[in-house]
């Protein structure tokens, strides 16, 4: 961290102690893969009852989803199963190593979200955004826009992340400010605020938003075209 403090290139500290980017080891050492995707695959379990109690609203006239950035597809095989009208596209690097051969409602494409993301009703970005910088999270986020519905034909994008001090029990402030903290030593990224979401949705383009505070430290937010 004093290193990365003193330095001038402006690298990320785990880019300045590895020489590479987190998802770039992973792309080099399977074993390292593995684990962060299981992990990653695991946080879902935290969705999982409240997408099934409340997807009934959140997906109501959803036929197609792309989960961007979607790992081994943990939340799009509930999604699927549970709303089999929605039918779900992970998109990842070629890295990831999902298993997709039993869900006929789930499929893997990869890929640079940068360079495209395919096109559906909904795009998913759980844990995308607080991995990149503004400017970053800009570029993402105008692709998404290209890749949904219109608003009449029920586009949106659907973020899953924190938004810092939504709610002041210490049980959601402590992890959030945790997470600032790994994602500024893993990532170029950082936890927002509803401020700093706001700035981004409007920066890339898109009309009004509406957080659903779900369970401990994470939120959805709906974004509109
Ligand atoms: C923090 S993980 C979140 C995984 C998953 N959404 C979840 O929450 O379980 C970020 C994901 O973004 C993927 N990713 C990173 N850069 C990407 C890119 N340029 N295009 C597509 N996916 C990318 C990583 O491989 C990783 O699976």
């Amino acid at each position: 961290m004093g290193d990365w403090f003193l330095q001038e290139e402006k690298k990320m500290p785990f880019e300045l102690a590895h020489g590479v980017s987190l998802w770039e080891m992973a792309g080099q050492d399977s074993k390292l893969s593995k684990i962060f995707n299981d992990a990653m695959a695991s946080s879902s379990c935290l969705f999982t009852d409240f997408i099934i109690k409340n997807g009934g609203n959140i997906f109501k006239g959803t036929e197609s989803l792309v989960d961007v950035g979607g790992g081994v597809g943990a939340i799009s095989k509930v999604i699927a199963e549970n709303f089999p009208h929605v039918k779900c596209t992970v998109l990842d690097l070629p890295r990831v190593e999902g298993d997709f051969s039993n869900d006929r409602n789930v499929k893997f494409v990869p890929g640079d979200m940068f360079n495209y993301i395919p096109p559906a009703d909904v795009v998913l970005l759980k844990w995308i955004l607080h991995c990149w910088s503004d400017e970053n999270c800009i570029k993402i986020l105008r692709r998404c826009k290209q890749a949904i519905s219109s608003r009449e034909a029920g586009g949106k994008v659907l973020i899953l992340e924190a938004v810092v001090g939504s709610t002041s029990s210490m049980i959601s402030k402590e992890p959030r400010l945790l997470f600032d903290l790994m994602m500024m030593n893993a990532t170029e990224g950082v936890e927002r605020d509803e401020q700093q979401w706001s700035k981004l949705f409007t920066e890339s383009g898109f009309s009004s938003y509406n957080i659903i505070h779900t369970i401990g430290f994470m939120s959805i937010i709906e974004v509109y075209p």
